[in-house]
């Protein structure tokens, strides 16, 4: 809808009071009630657990369409980056929501290439964690600990958090990789600069010190390919938590760190780790890909067919889409079979043939395929939710920093429905 089509204003009626609620029209045309003073006006407030039908923020930096299964960075369409650009490219494209001219680009890959080393000290705190703590635990732990290294006194500049989100940017590959490395006992790898941003996560990842290590340049684009896909998502759980923590005052690396955890849970980024579990029972015959069909349709069972539905998309996730074909590229080019991706088909090829799945319009997800790249890239299975959240670090950093910058943003502090008892007289312990 245009905005000369839009209603102006929506009418409310609660009881005999009537309101003209203002209509607010998104630039792909989705309209939004301003409810902004429904509260002071009426006294009532909305109730939406989980928050499916609030918009908490303007944006520009992502746009999606869940019924139409469209995403794109400021504009650009997920296929076009994921086909012609890079990872380093977006990043810049997400913090700026446009492309960079290549001095840009060249200053910007400087930049986040250069700042990749971690103080020293800060080894010490990786090592004082047991060494089969899941690394998303640890790099929450190492991320929040980096604003001990960049205080500031007084209030945050522009120019301070652009240095906070450069650092960020170019540390995160690091502490991901010594998390990885602490848990296998072996030595730090430095970062090395004349690699790029890609190449060198797999050099602190799987160099050592004893041989030469040079990555392997189709390994190194499928990742770049699997950071981009991830890079933002607009208001999804841990990118929410960014902002909800940065609207108090605290800063990037505090607010990044509580978004590390939100993106750890198996409905959120932990969902790719998940997937892969599931994926392995199957092979491994704990049951049949159609016994645990039956078992995800079955409400008490507790079990979910990972990687499948999402609260925005209600057709297939163009990201899911791009991964597949993704999947078949990169086990031919690594001359690679995986019965993995055909126990995936097959979930895949049940489920959007059963009316259970229909009905509800649950299709793959971005987590569904990204598991088996990384496991052919031969990144373990636990480090999966990690390099979700390398590839998250932009969109995260970009909405912390836009909203850092919106004139209309105030601390998150969502109110509530109380339900529970009415006022009663306190009784001491011995006469209860
Ligand atoms: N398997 C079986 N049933 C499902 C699934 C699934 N994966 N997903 C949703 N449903 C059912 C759900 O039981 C409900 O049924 P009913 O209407 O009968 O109560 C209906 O579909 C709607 O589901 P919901 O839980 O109300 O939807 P939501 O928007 O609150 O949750 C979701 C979205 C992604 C958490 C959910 O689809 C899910 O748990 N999926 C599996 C975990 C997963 O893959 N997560 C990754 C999400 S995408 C990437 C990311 O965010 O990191």
């Amino acid at each position: 809808m245009t905005k000369k089509q839009a209603p102006k204003t929506a009418k409310l009626i609660i009881g005999d009071q009537e309101l003209d609620l203002p209509v607010m029209v998104g630039s792909e045309g989705e309209l939004a009630i301003d409810i902004t003073k429904l509260r002071s006006t009426t006294g009532a407030v909305t109730f939406d657990p989980g928050l499916g039908n609030t918009g908490a923020c303007t944006s520009k930096i992502t746009f999606l369409d869940g019924e139409q299964g469209i995403l794109r960075y400021a504009g650009y369409p997920i296929e076009e980056l994921a086909q012609q650009s890079n990872f380093v490219e977006v990043m810049w494209l997400l913090l700026h929501q446009d492309l960079p001219s290549s001095t840009q680009l060249e200053q910007f890959n400087h930049d986040v290439t250069h700042h990749t080393m971690l103080h020293e000290d800060l080894k010490r705190l990786f090592a004082s964690l047991p060494k089969a703590g899941h690394p998303m635990a640890v790099c929450a732990a190492a991320v929040g600990a980096l604003s001990t290294y960049y205080q500031k006194a007084g209030p945050q500049t522009a120019e301070q958090n652009w240095s906070d989100a450069v650092r960020l940017l170019a540390k995160m590959p690091t502490i991901a990789a010594y998390s990885f490395k602490h848990s296998i006992g072996q030595p730090f790898m430095y970062p090395r600069n004349d690699l790029s941003y890609s190449s060198n996560i797999l050099h602190m990842m799987f160099a050592t010190p004893c041989g030469k290590y040079e990555p392997n340049p189709v390994i190194a684009r499928a990742l770049d390919l699997l950071l981009i896909l991830h890079a933002d998502h607009e208001q999804n759980c841990s990118t929410s938590t960014v902002r909800t923590v940065g609207s108090s005052g605290a800063n990037l690396f505090a607010s990044v760190s509580a978004g590390i955890s939100a993106l750890w849970g198996p409905l959120h980024g932990g969902a790719n780790e998940a997937v892969i579990d599931m994926l392995t029972s199957i092979r491994d015959g704990e049951r049949s890909a159609r016994q645990f069909m039956d078992l995800a349709k079955q409400k008490n069972s507790g079990v979910r067919l990972m990687g499948f539905g999402h609260r925005v998309y209600k057709n297939y996730d163009p990201r899911a889409l791009i991964l597949k074909q993704a999947c078949y590229d990169v086990l031919a080019e690594l001359g690679r079979k995986d019965p993995l991706l055909d126990i995936a088909l097959e979930l895949e090829q049940i489920a959007l043939s059963d009316n259970y799945f229909i009905e509800r319009k649950l299709y793959p997800n971005v987590d569904f395929y990204s598991g088996i790249i990384y496991k052919a890239l031969g990144i373990p299975s636990d480090m999966f939710t990690v390099f979700f959240a390398i590839g998250r670090m932009p969109g995260w950093v970009a909405q912390w920093l836009e909203y850092q910058g919106d004139s209309a943003a105030r601390i998150t502090r969502p109110r509530q429905i109380y339900m529970g008892p009415n006022k009663r007289t306190y009784t001491d312990v011995s006469k209860r």
